[in-house]
């Protein structure tokens, strides 16, 4: 049995939120003060949020989606699911690239280097996330199993700040995507967990600076 392409809708609602948060970023760093520590700090947090979520949702996909399509897949889907590992393996690159100069953003004169760094980040993201929702999640829709499939769902779901997640998806989102965002999740629960999910997320938000 097969899924449902349309049941990977989770995953493009991450990928906006991931472009969303480097806009975020970038822009925060057109007035940030490199010389207030907590302002800095605060930038990091973001940073390090985002590079955490992003790592962990391309493991996740690495461990669960990749390889289980690539058992069934023919030779032209394989180049496919190579490439959406080799991109994920770039974006790392990237990342780590950006990572360097957000660790020492009190030691910098200006933030020209981390900005283009973020950029270059932001526009393979861009090219990744297409190129997965055009071509890499088709062809894993037509060999995932829904036991599979449910054991991606679950990782995503059983991680720590999972409800913080939740709330950030929304973030600047279309009413689409926040109400398919969390009509994910059983009615009884949602009314438990959103307005906790959006406190922690507000929380996170001022604690952070923005
Ligand atoms: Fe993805
Ligand atoms: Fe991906």
């Amino acid at each position: 049995m097969t899924v449902a392409p349309t049941k990977f809708r989770m995953n493009m609602f991450m990928h906006r939120a991931f472009l969303r948060e480097i806009d975020r970023l970038l822009s925060r760093l057109g007035n940030l003060d490199m010389n207030d520590s907590e302002q800095v700090a605060g930038f990091q947090r973001r940073w390090r949020f985002f590079t955490e979520t992003l790592a962990a949702h391309h493991a996740a996909e690495d461990q669960y989606l990749w390889p289980i399509a690539e058992r069934s897949a023919d030779a032209e889907e394989q180049v496919v699911l190579h490439a959406m590992a080799a991109e994920h393996t770039a974006l790392e690159e990237a990342s780590q690239s950006v990572e360097a100069t957000v660790s020492v953003l009190m030691e910098r004169e200006d933030t020209k280097g981390i900005t283009a760094a973020l950029s270059d980040l932001a526009g393979l993201l861009a090219g990744h996330c297409l190129h997965e929702e055009h071509a890499g999640v088709p062809i894993v829709a037509k060999y995932i199993s829904q036991e599979d499939f449910d054991s991606f769902m679950a990782t995503s779901r059983n991680r720590s700040n999972a409800d913080l997640i939740l709330a950030w998806v929304c973030d600047g989102a279309p009413p689409e995507i926040i109400s398919g965002t969390w009509s994910m999740l059983p009615a009884p629960m949602r009314v438990m967990v959103r307005p906790r999910a959006n406190r922690k997320y507000r929380r996170f938000v001022t604690e952070c600076g923005f």
